[in-house]
Parts: C-alpha cells; structure tokens; sequence
C-alpha cells in the first residue's frame, strides 16, 4: 500500500470543511503517524488544492479583498468561494462506493500526471454541443480545472475536418467578463486539443475507428473516457451500445453523461433505463438535470444546513406555501418538432422543477455523500401524492400583436401539428404527505412566451398570531407575511421580505426586503450549469445527477396525470404570447389560500 510523505498529508487535511478541520488542524499528528493508502489523499479534486494553499498561508491578497468585497470573514471565506463544497475533502472516498469506481479512482487519481481523460461530445454539431458544452470545457480548460492531459473529440454524422470543427467551436466560445487575461491564447490552446471524428451513432465499426484515435493520443497512458451524449433519445441506446462495446477505456473509467429527455413517462424511461443498463453499470450513468448544476439551486443546501435561522422554520409549522415558477418570454420557435411530443410539464415540471423541489424539502441527509443526497430525495419524492387532473391547469400561447409587433401562436410553427394540444404552460399544485409538510402546498408554474424570463423558489411563511401591528395593513393580511425569495435566475439573488417601520415620528409599516444581490455581493462571475456538471463527472461526483430510482419516482408522480391529459385531450387555457399565462393558474392558487408571489407590484 502506498502512502505519503507526512507534509504532503498534513497538507490535505488542512483545508478539511469545519467539522473535520477542528480535528485535522489542531491534530495533524494523527495524520502524521497514520499511513494513509494513497489514494486517500490523492483523489481530493484539484479544485481544492487551490483552497488548501490559501487557507494554510492564511495571507490575505489584495485579490482576495477586492473578491470578497469587505469585512474580516469575507477575506477567510474568500479562498473557497466559487469551489465545491467542503464534502469533497471529507468525503472523497465515500463517494467510491464499488470496486469498479474504486479501480475508476485508482486509475485516475494515484497517476493524475500519467492519466488522460477523453471527453467525446456525441452529436459535435448540434445546439447545445455549441452554445453549453463546448464553452463549458473551455472555461474549465481556462479555470485550470481539466487534468494535465484532455482531448476533447466531436462526434457526429456529418463530414468536417478538426479544422472545421474548431472554427464552429471557436464562434460559441467566451472569456469570463472578470477574467480575459490570456483569454485569447488559452482559446487557441484549447481549440488544439480539440478533433473531430466522423461516424453514424448506430455503427460499431464507426466507434471502433473513435476507439483507434483515442488510443493515438491517450500514447499509452492509463485513460478515462466520457462520452456526452447530445443527441435525440431515439438514437441514445444505439450510441451507448457501440460506445460501450467498441470505444470504452481498457484501463480505466468510461462515464456516459446522458440528457433529459429520459423516456416520456414510467413505462419508457423504466425501458430507457434497462436498456441503457444492458451495456453501463449505474456508476457510469450520468443523468444530467442541469438545473441541478445552477449556483443557487447547489446554495439551496448551504442557506438551509449552515444557517440556524432557516432550518427550524422548514416545516409546516412556519411555511404557507413554497413556489417553484419558471418563466421564459420566447415560444419554442425552432425546436417545436421536440417540444410538441413532450410539453412543459415534461420538458420543466417533471425534472428541473421537482428536482429543486426534492432538494427544497427532504430531510437532512446524513452527510454530503451523493448516495446520502439523493436517498433524501428519493424519499421526499416517494412521499408525494401522484398529481391529480383538479389540481392542474395546462395553457397554451397564441398568436399576439404589441408595439406593431406580431408574435406567433405555438400552433404557427411549422414543426407542430395545427391541432395541438400540447401546453406550452402549466400550473400545479403538489403534496408532500410527510410528518414535515403535511398539508402544505408546493405550487409549480411554468410556461414559455411569457412575459418575462426567470426561475425562482418563494416561500411564503406563515402569519404572525395575534400580530400587533395587523391594523397598520388594514385586512390583506398576505402583504404582512414574511416571504423567502431565491432567484435562481437572472439577476441572482436571495431576498427576504419583512415588515418594516416607515422611518419618521407616525407608525406606518412597509414592506422591505434584505436582500442578497449575488451582482453586487461577489465580483467572480457565476459558472454556467454545465461547467460544475462536467467537472463533477469528470471527478465522479453523483451528487448533481439523477439516480435511477429517483427518475422512477419523479415519473410515478407525473405519469397517471399527463395520461388523463392525453386520452382526455383536455384543451388548454389559450394566453397571449407575451402574457403573465391563463387566469386558471390564478384560481387553482386561491383554491388553496396561495397568491403567486410572482405577480403583482410589490414582488
Ligand atoms: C431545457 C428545456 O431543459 O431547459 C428548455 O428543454 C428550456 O425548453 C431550458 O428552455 C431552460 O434552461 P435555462 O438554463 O436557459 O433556464
């Protein structure tokens, strides 16, 4: 077994989270007498190595002050900011969890010098390869987060030539706002480690030619392959068949990062599923939610775990109602021949909105441990009531003039049957039959071509018995409750609405918020979703991606409901495009006592 000299393992347990640092700061000596496997240590992410030196030199840059904005705890915080959480440190090897993942880890991280990783975008050409993968491996490229040796591969139908590919590549990529220092230079490093290769998603023989030209540039070393696949559904398990059989690594980890959408109700993500497992153990499966991925949703845990105030009030004890509301003010345009055959209930509610929903709610996990996470979750999920047809309002955009302006319906793009039904809006109203939430409503709204773009959670408190100062808000007694607000996006922030004396000799109150404006707070700019999703997968973290038995649970909720929709041909509320969506949202809401705290002047 190897081990490491005594420094190099002081070194790592130095930057341990709070919990583990007491011990490992103060008492570096049980570190120095025991013999730590190697791998222990080694298999720490390289994005803590950046934390671990400046929280051991402790000196405080000039870079650091202007990062962290002001005061003493800022500039002792300032180091990690923009990392991942501290578990990774503690946890490392936890999250290891089989022998193949441990065979995965050894090979990775004991020869991080010696090792390669691969990344193959299958489906190079498309959308989202352009505008979030690519850019995405190139800020972690510029971020200094990819191992010494990367190859990034395209893979897709179509003839190009490396060359072509990196002048598509290069017109999607960006320099940080806050960082362009050498931006430039780093683009064109980049783009060199950059190939295409050209093959039919469903040919062996096509994979096996990928298989030849990693090999050429692996030269020898032990190496890591991740494959994206950004593809239609129709065409992931011929992809995942012949990447598995004809391009896995022989001598160290294969990962498949896979997206939504996962089947369209139970019956074919659960088919999806065993397919997909016929050729990938689970360990290799990353299921991407990239909502998962977005900075404030990962803060959801942070805000609710590290803070005495909020944890006590998470329950039905102190919480009206949460919200979970996304809004976008553009129709599908363009990707309607998608979007018809699955709906916003499919392409938002079910996936990003539950998701947030599962991490709002469960119960404390019992670490940060990805299994730990997600059992929580899975939990959360399992104690929901299906979604009943009463409880659901669907709505559909037409077509609107504003401004001389005409905006189209849905049923205007050509890729979309004149007869649709499909709704493009829809509003529910969930349950959580659990101890903590029993009877609280957890109300979801989502629609595109709305009248404006945004995703944000609300959580609207209870009110004050006995309130002293009712009178001064005559009888609207929802202008008086306390209302948590995380915007998600744009603009982050995460505010708190309380009840305030109008300063001055009379005794008017108002409503004020604290407000944690992330723009004016920090001065780094926010990673994009799928770069700490990359990196995550690259490193093997779980935590952000969904596990199987999660994907069933979110499916049992929706399936039985968007079923009755079908055979029903319930017709959707029509709303104009540009709108704030149908009224209906607005009635199921009152129905249970909820006013959208989206509307409205004072939001
Ligand atoms: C995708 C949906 O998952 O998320 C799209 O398929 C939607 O319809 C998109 O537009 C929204 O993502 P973001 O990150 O732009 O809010």
């Amino acid at each position: 077994m190897a081990t490491f000299p005594s420094t190099q393992c002081f070194r790592a347990h130095s930057s341990f989270p709070p919990s583990t640092a007491s011990s490992s700061l103060s008492s570096s000596s049980s570190c120095l007498h025991g013999q730590f496997h190697r791998i222990a240590v080694s298999s720490i992410p390289k994005r803590f190595t950046a934390a671990r030196v400046s929280l051991q030199s402790q000196s405080v840059s000039h870079d650091n002050l202007v990062g962290a904005q002001d005061g003493a705890v800022a500039t002792m915080v300032t180091p990690i900011e923009n990392e991942t959480p501290f578990k990774k440190l503690k946890d490392g090897l936890r999250s290891i969890t089989s022998s193949e993942e441990l065979k995965d880890a050894t090979e990775f991280d004991v020869n991080e010098n010696e090792s390669t990783v691969s990344i193959t975008v299958v489906g190079a050409s498309g959308d989202l390869a352009k505008k979030k993968i690519f850019p995405a491996l190139f800020a972690l490229y510029y971020e200094g987060f990819l191992p010494k040796h990367f190859t990034v591969y395209g893979y897709a139908r179509s003839k190009m030539t490396d060359a072509e590919l990196r002048n598509m590549v290069s017109k999607t990529l960006t320099c940080r706002i806050d960082k362009r220092e050498n931006c430039g230079e780093k683009m064109e490093e980049f783009l060199k480690r950059c190939f295409y290769h050209s093959g039919q998603y469903d040919t062996q023989e096509n994979f096996a030619d990928l298989d030849k030209k990693l090999k050429e540039r692996e030269a020898g070393r032990a190496s890591n392959r991740l494959f994206y696949l950004s593809i239609p559904p129709n065409i992931f398990i011929d992809a995942v068949r012949c990447a598995s059989l004809s391009a896995s690594s022989g001598n160290g980890w294969t990962r498949v990062i896979v997206e939504k959408p996962f089947g369209r109700d139970s019956e074919s993500s659960a088919a999806l599923t065993k397919a997909l497992k016929q050729y990938l153990g689970e360990h290799q499966i990353f299921r991407i939610d990239h909502y998962l991925g977005k900075e404030l949703v990962e803060n959801l845990s942070v805000l609710r775990f590290s803070n005495l105030i909020f944890e006590p009030l998470w329950s039905r004890q102190y919480i009206r109602n949460v919200q979970l509301i996304f809004s976008e003010d553009f129709g599908t345009e363009g990707r309607g021949g998608y979007f018809d055959n699955y709906g916003i209930i499919r392409d938002i509610m079910q996936n990003h909105l539950l998701q947030i929903l599962a991490l709002f709610a469960m119960e404390t996990p019992v670490s940060l441990d990805a299994e730990d996470i997600r059992n929580e979750k899975v939990k959360v999920l399992r104690s929901m009531r299906p979604l009943q047809l009463e409880d659901v309002v669907v709505g559909q955009y037409k077509s609107h003039t504003k401004g001389g302006i005409s905006y189209p319906a849905y049923t205007d793009d050509k890729t979309v049957p004149k007869d649709s039904l499909t709704p493009t809006f829809a509003a529910a109203a969930l349950f959580i039959d659990n101890a903590r939430w029993d009877g609280v409503p957890f109300l979801m709204k989502a629609g595109k071509a709305l009248h404006n773009k945004s995703a944000e959670i609300r959580v609207q408190f209870r009110h004050v018995p006995g309130n002293l100062y009712n009178r001064n808000f005559g009888t609207d007694l929802d202008r008086a409750t306390n209302e948590l607000v995380i915007r998600v996006q744009p603009d982050e922030a995460i505010y708190l609405k309380i009840n305030n004396k109008v300063p001055g000799l009379g005794m008017r109150l108002d409503r004020s918020n604290l407000n944690l404006h992330y723009a004016a707070r920090y001065s780094k700019e926010i990673p994009d979703a799928y770069e700490r999703l990359l990196l995550d997968a690259i490193e093997g973290e779980r935590r952000l991606f969904i596990r199987s038995d999660e994907l069933d649970a979110a499916w049992a909720l929706f399936t039985p409901l968007l079923k009755e929709l079908e055979e029903k041909k319930i017709i959707p509320e029509y709303y104009p495009y540009g709108s704030r969506g149908p009224v209906g949202a607005h009635y199921l809401a009152a129905r249970y006592k909820v006013r959208w705290g989206d509307v409205g002047v004072d939001q």
